[in-house]
């Protein structure tokens, strides 16, 4: 039984490092406006697009968080999503690199769930991933590296362990009131992964200063800069989730950007180190090299450290790269000139900036902090409410 139910989920990750198209039109002419789903955005924030396979519903966001904060879901019982993705870090976890189940250090940094509704593709620079359940299934089940570290030979007890817990029974019930038996071997991962997704969906944050308006003098200052063509930050950070990957229910066209910013030399000392190559690690194009997704910097204040493999410390040394033209570092692990990296997009330009102005800039990026999302008691652990 459990062969036959985790082999689409193996498939589906082979198939994952694949090529999906590099542009799409998407449009969502049908109830741009309709959920059944509390999604609490302000008006000026346009709905994400759900897939038509799994709407949200508060039941399959409640189910989600209840498996998110849940260890019994990892192959030895020390590890649940929420070991990399910790609320008061908006989700990120606070290490450059995180650590496995079984003690795999992954190559790239935790990233922050913050608005993943909201983006095109997944991950740090992977263009085939392109919704939160496919992505899912990465951590749960991949073996290079092992995160969860579920396979076929541990499943069959994981499942019984879900299945004998009497809250989980009341939450698969209301999450999937249209089976039979939610529970039953071969539909469990089917609704864990949908339930993940819902919630991970559902993790919504646009109540910091900059959404109130409240900016300091500084990070208005901040702000003209960020929005400056001396910058040129808005053209990859940009609209209202600060990334160009961003796509939703308004979204009529939408081309695939992945930028490389000069992190490393891809061609001398310090090459973008295997395998943390971006886009080009599922592409193998060599024009792909180096080019990662724009984060969203939504409460990037709290996710330090930065970059795919957490290898900058603060973000004043973010914008002093950017200032460069690319990082530049004389010895040590990532040693190399990054200023010097061929394929690096053409917003990418060397510019002068003083101490001060940096300072705005930051001061910019800390009014995106938005405490009633690391606050939010519908994100934290219900495992300690529901003793
Ligand atoms: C061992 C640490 C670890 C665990 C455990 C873990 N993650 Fe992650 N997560 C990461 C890392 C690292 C990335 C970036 C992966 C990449 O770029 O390849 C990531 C990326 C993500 C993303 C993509 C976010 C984006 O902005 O595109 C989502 C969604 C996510 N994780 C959800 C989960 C869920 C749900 C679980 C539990 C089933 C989980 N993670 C477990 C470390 C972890
Ligand atoms: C050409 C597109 C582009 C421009 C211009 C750009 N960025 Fe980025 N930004 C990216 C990409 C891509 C990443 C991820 C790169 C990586 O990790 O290798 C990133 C990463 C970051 C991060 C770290 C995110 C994290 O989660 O660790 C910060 C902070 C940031 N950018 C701020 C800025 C600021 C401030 C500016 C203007 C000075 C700027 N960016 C200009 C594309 C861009």
């Amino acid at each position: 039984m459990q062969s036959k139910m985790l082999a689409p989920l193996f498939l589906m990750l082979v198939f994952l490092s694949g090529c999906m198209s590099e542009s799409q039109t998407i449009i969502d002419d049908e109830g741009a406006r309709e959920s059944s789903f509390d999604w609490g955005l302000p008006d000026s924030i346009p709905l994400p697009q759900e897939p038509d396979d799994n709407p949200m519903t508060e039941e399959k966001f409640q189910l989600g968080r209840h498996l998110f904060y849940d260890a019994r879901l990892s192959t030895n019982g020390t590890v649940s999503c929420s070991s990399c993705h910790h609320q008061d870090k908006a989700f990120s976890d606070g290490v450059d690199r995180a650590t496995g189940a079984t003690g795999d250090v992954h190559p790239r940094n935790s990233q922050t769930l913050v608005n993943v509704a909201w983006y095109q593709t997944l991950t740090w620079g992977n263009p085939s991933l392109g919704t939160i359940e496919q992505q899912i299934t990465l951590p749960l089940f991949g073996d290079d590296p092992i995160e969860h570290g579920l396979n076929e030979s541990n499943s069959e007890q994981i499942i019984q362990a879900i299945q004998a817990d009497p809250v989980y029974s009341e939450l698969f019930i209301s999450a999937f009131p249209d089976q039979d038996d939610p529970l039953l071997g071969d539909l469990v991962w089917d609704n864990t992964i949908k339930s993940l997704a819902s919630f991970v969906r559902g993790l919504v944050s646009f109540d910091s200063p900059y959404d109130q308006g409240e900016l300091t003098d500084s990070a208005k200052r901040g702000e003209a800069l960020f929005n400056g063509e001396r910058l040129e930050c808005f053209h990859c950070h940009a609209g209202y989730n600060f990334s160009d990957a961003t796509i939703d229910r308004e979204t009529t066209f939408a081309e695939l950007d992945f930028h490389n910013t000069g992190l490393y030399n891809i061609d001398g000392l310090g090459a973008y180190p295997s395998p943390n190559t971006g886009r080009h690690e599922v592409t193998g194009k060599a024009e792909h090299m180096g080019q990662f997704r724009a984060q969203s910097l939504r409460n990037i204040e709290l996710s330090a450290p930065y970059n795919h493999d957490g290898s900058v410390a603060t973000l004043e040394d973010v914008v002093s790269n950017y200032a460069r033209g690319g990082r530049l570092i004389a010895s040590g692990e990532n040693s190399g000139d990054g200023r010097v990296s061929p394929v690096k997009d053409g917003f990418i330009v060397s510019f002068e900036i003083t101490d001060d102005e940096v300072s705005d800039v930051v001061e910019f990026l800390k009014s995106l902090t938005d405490t009633t999302f690391i606050n939010n008691p519908r994100f934290s652990d219900p495992w300690t409410e529901d003793d």
